[in-house]
């Protein structure tokens, strides 16, 4: 299939394209690289562009004859959607917004959408299925679930047919190890703790201790980056006009921050010295899917279920490229 990946130069938007590209559809990434790095993506098949240039956009889906979207643009750190809600809104609702005018525009009629688990807030009930409340509690879920509302409006109107992958915490590096997590600056828990690993970072600070869970710290729910790709390759390959798929990425099992961390020691053989610090604001306790829906719907299955091998392919990742992809970037 002819398929244009937004934001195919992040995280999960590359894995995305590495396996699209491998499996033999035809990919375009069209990412403005203000985050992303140009070395995750495929030889050849990235597009330098924004999503409020909608002109351009348009063009390239009827240059390229583009049959669906993956849809990964957006900005996605929690804290800074808080403390500049601007840039959110903007980039993740009105950025997106273009997009979809550009795809009626040119009559694209599918897109698969990274949505996210920050759309329930805090939940009523763990594992969390998709039939919570979306309650958000910061400004970057709020953005995601005005994007599912949009959807299934345009859905309902033009016959878009669409699926909202509503991820968990992503994690680990693609199984060949030539693509990985590299944000700048890095906030994600496992990526830091691998820091310390490294000698780059003295210790890991654990955010809260008292919140009631076994061990007092959070737990989350940990999915591996190439299985999300596998999902949305899924996802896009199954979808027609009109669907409207709903559906958590998890493995449907959590790890607190500390066992995440005793995972990195045992993997990396390095003691990582931890000191506990105040709770961050805006973290909820317990994270974790229910994904039956997204394996009765999709067929799909993790392969990652457990956090030792996603902490595995992450450390091997950073032991290769201890300084992201300026040390080099990916090759297929
Ligand atoms: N944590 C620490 N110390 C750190 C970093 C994180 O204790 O230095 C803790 C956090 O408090 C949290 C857990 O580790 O309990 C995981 O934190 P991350 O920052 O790795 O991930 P989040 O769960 O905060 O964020 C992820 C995605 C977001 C998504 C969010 C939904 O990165 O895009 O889940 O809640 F919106």
């Amino acid at each position: 299939m002819r398929v244009l990946l937004t934001g195919g130069a992040g995280y999960v938007g590359s894995h995305a394209a590495g396996m699209l590209h491998r499996t033999g559809h035809e990919i375009w990434v069209y990412d403005n690289l203000s985050e992303g790095h140009a070395a995750a993506v495929p030889q050849g098949r990235l597009i330098v562009g924004d999503l409020m240039d909608r002109a351009h956009l348009e063009s390239v889906f009827r240059e390229q004859r583009i049959e669906a979207v993956m849809h990964f643009a957006a900005s996605c750190y929690v804290g800074v959607s808080v403390t500049d809600p601007a840039s959110y809104y903007q980039n993740n609702i009105v950025g997106t917004l273009s997009l979809l005018d550009a795809m009626r525009a040119a009559e694209v009629g599918r897109i698969v959408f990274s949505s996210t688990c920050a759309t329930y807030g805090v939940p009523d009930a763990v594992p969390i299925t998709e039939n919570e409340k979306q309650t958000p509690i910061n400004p970057y879920g709020f953005t995601k679930l005005a994007i599912e509302h949009a959807l299934a409006d345009y859905s309902h109107a033009y016959g878009l047919g669409y699926a909202a992958l509503r991820y968990f915490n992503a994690s680990g590096a693609s199984d060949e190890n030539i693509r990985g997590e590299d944000h700048d600056p890095e906030t994600h828990l496992i990526p830091l703790v691998l820091q310390v690993a490294l000698g780059q970072r003295k210790d890991i600070k654990i955010f809260g201790d008292d919140y009631p869970t076994p061990d007092g710290t959070c737990i989350r729910d940990y999915i591996h980056v190439e299985d999300l790709a596998s999902a949305h390759m899924a996802a896009l390959e199954m979808l027609g006009a009109g669907t409207q798929w709903k559906l958590n990425l998890g493995t449907g099992s959590g790890a607190s921050v500390k066992e995440v961390i005793d995972a990195c020691r045992k993997v990396t053989g390095h003691p990582i010295p931890a000191a506990v610090v105040s709770r961050r604001e805006g973290d909820p306790p317990e994270l974790v899917a229910d994904a039956t829906l997204a394996n009765e719907t999709l067929g799909w299955q993790p392969k990652y279920d457990h956090i030792e091998p996603i902490v595995a392919s992450a450390w091997r990742w950073h032991q290769d490229h201890p300084r992201g992809y300026d040390d080099r970037g990916a090759k297929g």
